[in-house]
């Protein structure tokens, strides 16, 4: 995006990466790449669309655990913060007295996220272990109306489990990177399994959930009858950062990633999913590690 030549891909990790520890898959989205973004930035979702009825019907002990968890505080507390590759994105749930749960996720200008998404190896063959990898999206526009998800998994030290992700993310899915339930077939909503299982009643797969999310909202959603509230505060600070760019480069300005000059753009990204004490400070909690590089954030001494 911006005019000119192409920049060069920026370094991200995943590129340096060996090959068995990314994962890639994408998936066609008849929507805006911005608005298929803004998803990965509202971290409140969670605890609405991809949750079951309720926690007791998960399919598996893992799901169980994480349903749970989001719906301990289906009102998160959202708070945000400028990082050098974009936001970081902070959501943190109470759960009781004692104990809250933290999430950051990260907006990476201008047109990727990073954060914890589903596991990177198979819960049935081994507990997940928490700080070994993350997601990232990135939303490729093809025109106005339509753009690429490229959904990339990415583990630090180990091999990606690339069976299990085939299964998991790319069941349903077509040899032209689509999706049995779209649009045009009302992502094959079935009432009656929101009351017996899921609450939004689209099956299991995470994918076909944030694609029906984004896209019922129109290829490019009218912003002018929006009301944004507290919970939209990462879509808000995304937008404006956009805004600011998109005035930055009128005014002459590079873009934000092209002007990395061949560095690692995100290497003081952290993604974190933990558990910490109720009076620690939420957005100190990134602090804690020690980002290297593309590599497993570790504990600063
Ligand atoms: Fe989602």
């Amino acid at each position: 995006m911006g005019p000119g030549e192409a920049p060069p891909l920026p370094n991200f990790p995943i590129f340096s990466a060996p090959a068995a520890h990314v994962w890639t898959s994408k998936l066609i989205h008849e929507c805006n790449y911005l608005q298929g973004n803004e998803g990965n930035v509202d971290p409140q979702h969670l605890s609405v669309l991809h949750r079951m009825s309720s926690p007791s019907k998960a399919p598996d002990e893992r799901t169980k655990q994480v349903d749970a968890l989001l719906a301990a505080d289906v009102a998160p507390l959202i708070e945000v913060e400028i990082a050098p590759f974009g936001l970081r994105v902070f959501a943190t749930r109470m759960l009781g007295a004692d104990e809250k749960y933290v999430r950051i996720s990260n907006f990476i200008m201008p047109n990727c996220s990073a954060f914890d998404g589903g596991p990177l190896h198979d819960p049935a063959k081994s507990p997940p272990k928490p700080n070994i990898g993350y997601w990232m999206h990135w939303h490729v526009p093809i025109d106005d109306h339509h753009h690429w998800k490229y959904a990339i998994a990415y583990c630090y030290d180990d091999p990606i489990d690339a069976a299990f992700q085939h299964r998991l993310v790319r069941s349903e899915m077509t040899e032209d990177y689509d999706t049995r339930r779209r649009r045009s077939n009302r992502y094959l909503q079935d009432r009656g399994e929101m009351e017996r299982l899921t609450f939004l009643g689209m099956g299991f797969n995470f994918y076909d959930h944030d694609r029906f999310a984004v896209e019922s909202q129109g290829g490019v959603s009218d912003r002018t009858r929006e009301h944004l509230g507290a919970s939209d505060r990462g879509v808000i600070a995304m937008r404006r950062l956009m805004i600011r760019a998109i005035e930055g480069l009128q005014g002459g300005e590079a873009p934000t990633l092209s002007a990395s000059n061949g560095a690692d753009p995100v290497a003081d990204l952290v993604v974190v999913s933990q558990k910490v004490p109720a009076d620690a400070e939420t957005k100190a909690v990134w602090r804690q590690y020690r980002p290297q590089q593309g590599k497993r954030p570790v504990l600063a001494s």
